[in-house]
């Protein structure tokens, strides 16, 4: 049994009261830890993909409206409510389109408002602590995945991965990445294809980067590697990550996804979605009706501070696609591998989940 290890640093910590986070943008080639002072500073940073990743803005976010509402310890309760209503729809206001954002706020003022505290720092050390397990959680349903997903993967197989749904999106193994770790664990030889991802090359600096500090044996290759590296017959199962599942099984995932699942189909490849509960979203039908986050062109128009295109170019830059239900193998969720009918599976694990 190979040992498990994790070399790349947390993706994000709360300590003595302050929140911290690695900032991805300056992967791998660089370590930078951040402390989060202010609402404005983990805006951005969410913003900027200094902390990515569906469960990991999740958790970043609860933490950050206790980072907002620090200040507002000593305010008067009617004045503390106000303020964390606002801080709250400020900070979702940073990313659209996962799910996870979202859902954490509302559960942090969910809990504010069920609580009868007698004072605003009361109220403030009942929101640390909620935060608190929102990170605890998303940590156990990293494993919950590896526990049930890591069957997929035999000896011999290849592994094709679209963007990071790593340990650095989470708070644990990762979503996708969470099968492979425990596989690699237990001592099953697989190769992974990292699709490079672009245009902010999650695959290539993080995915990559991760698998290979584990001692897990990957192949990173660009986007348009990937029809030919399954056309080689390379490739025996592909398990991508999620920002969010709508109630029908529409998968919303990082731009190139779709494409992916297309060419799976195409050459009979399972396509296996990682997907914790936290980023079910039952309460939008389709993912038609999702907000697909549009980023700034310069992203495609250059790297690294280098420009590519001509000045003036016309670009698109959508953050996220939408692969239909019909599409996807699988759901792998802490709970178990969700099949077709993905819509009345989903139904019934979310209920059986609920309190
Ligand atoms: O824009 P990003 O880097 O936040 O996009 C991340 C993804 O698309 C991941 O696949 C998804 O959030 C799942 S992470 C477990």
């Amino acid at each position: 049994m190979k040992p498990a290890h994790k070399t790349v640093p947390a993706t994000l910590a709360w300590r003595e009261g302050e929140l911290y986070l690695l900032d991805q943008t300056r992967l791998p080639l660089e370590i930078v830890i951040e402390r989060q002072d202010s609402a404005e500073q983990v805006w951005h940073s969410i913003q900027q993909l200094k902390v990515r990743g569906a469960p990991a803005i999740g958790v970043a976010a609860a933490y950050g409206l206790c980072v907002a509402m620090k200040p507002h310890r000593n305010q008067a309760l009617t004045e503390f409510r106000a303020q964390l209503k606002h801080q709250a729809h400020y900070l979702e206001s940073s990313r659209p389109t996962a799910v996870n954002l979202a859902w954490a706020l509302r559960r942090m003022l969910a809990v504010a408002a069920h609580e009868n505290a007698a004072d605003s720092a009361m109220l403030y050390a009942r929101l640390v602590a909620e935060a608190q397990k929102i990170h605890t959680e998303d940590t156990a349903i990293c494993t919950g995945i590896a526990q049930h997903g890591v069957a997929l993967i035999k000896s011999g197989m290849g592994v094709l991965t679209h963007c990071n749904a790593g340990a650095l999106a989470t708070s644990g193994l990762g979503t996708a990445t969470a099968p492979m770790y425990l596989a690699h664990q237990r001592g099953t030889a697989f190769r992974v294809y990292a699709d490079e991802t672009r245009p902010l090359l999650q695959g290539a600096r993080l995915t990559a980067w991760e698998l290979d500090s584990a001692g897990i044996d990957v192949t990173l290759i660009t986007d348009n590697m990937a029809a030919s590296v399954m056309a080689r017959g390379l490739v025996d199962l592909v398990i991508v990550g999620t920002d969010r599942v709508t109630a029908n099984g529409d998968v919303v995932n990082k731009i190139g996804t779709l494409g992916v699942a297309v060419l799976a189909k195409h050459f009979g490849i399972p396509f296996y979605v990682a997907c914790p509960s936290s980023t079910i979203d039952l309460a939008t039908p389709t993912g038609a009706q999702v907000e697909i986050e549009e980023r700034a062109p310069e992203e495609v128009t250059g790297f690294g501070g280098i420009r590519t295109a001509s000045i003036g170019m016309r670009v698109g830059n959508p953050a996220f696609d939408v692969t239909p239900h019909e599409l996807v193998t699988g759901l792998i969720t802490e709970h178990g591998v969700l099949r077709a009918p993905l819509s009345a599976a989903l139904q019934k694990m979310m209920q059986a989940d609920s309190p």
